[in-house]
């Protein structure tokens, strides 16, 4: 469904004379509905990876394939405003600081990548509005996002990251700043959606419950999975 082929990503650091080798040959293929963990130690490279394999952020080399009802999609073979097209319409991606735009309310984040993806104000509501009602937000679909406690932010976050029906979701840490309750919140619904919507789902966590609800788990160390 997709592969992440011999992927190497390097920074560098002002000041330092050589560049940080931070993914060295990391391969990994997540089949169609699965949900995979990626573990490991802290600066193994997760997040770097997650990012490259969400078109976020751009290999060095090594290659992303992502199997499609069209085809198969080769990230490096589309331009960047492509790229950006295909990521609207194909992947969710829930960062660790949820990133929602606090100038906007909750259903405008939600509706946001509906919006971007040609959807009409009035139907990218109604989806938004649904969405919100099934993660128990509906009640404050018209707050600002600061007037949301993180739990709930989280919640929106996941609903922007799955309005457009995506074949992927990513999630980096998903309930790495939350109390107990609120991570169960988030783990029950990722899980549901998971499965709602036949997802590939790829979480980076230390979650041991996240861990414990994946299908398959796969441990990242210097830069390489294993
Ligand atoms: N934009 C960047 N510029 C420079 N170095 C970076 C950048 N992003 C990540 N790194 C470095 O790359 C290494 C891997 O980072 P990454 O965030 O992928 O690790 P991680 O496995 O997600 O760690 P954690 O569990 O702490 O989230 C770290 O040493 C980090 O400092
Ligand atoms: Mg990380």
């Amino acid at each position: 469904m997709i592969s992440a082929t011999d992927i190497h990503k390097s920074y560098s650091i002002p000041g330092s004379s050589a560049p940080t080798e931070v993914l060295r040959g990391a391969s990994i293929v997540c089949e169609k509905g699965e949900f995979v963990a990626i573990v490991g130690p802290s600066g193994a490279g997760k997040s770097t990876l997650l990012h490259i394999m969400a078109s976020v952020d751009i290999a060095d080399s090594g290659t992303v394939v992502l199997q499609t009802p069209n085809g198969p999609i080769k990230y490096s073979d589309l331009s960047s405003n492509a790229l950006a097209k295909f990521r609207n319409s194909t992947i969710g991606m829930v960062f660790q600081y949820h990133h929602l735009l606090p100038e906007f309310t909750a259903v405008e984040n939600v509706m946001m990548p509906a919006l971007i993806a040609g959807v009409s104000k009035s139907d990218a509501k109604i989806k938004a509005m649904k969405l919100l009602e099934r993660i128990g937000l509906s009640n404050r679909a018209d707050h600002a996002t600061q007037e949301l406690s993180g739990g709930e932010q989280q919640r929106v976050a996941i609903a922007r990251a799955v309005i457009n029906k995506p074949l992927l979701l990513f999630a980096d840490e998903p309930t790495g700043n939350l109390d107990t309750e609120n991570a169960n919140i988030i783990l029950t619904l990722i899980s549901e959606l998971q499965r709602e919507y036949n997802l590939t789902c790829v979480i980076a966590t230390h979650s041991a419950d996240l861990v414990g609800s994946a299908h398959r788990v796969v441990t990242m160390i210097d830069g390489q999975c294993r």
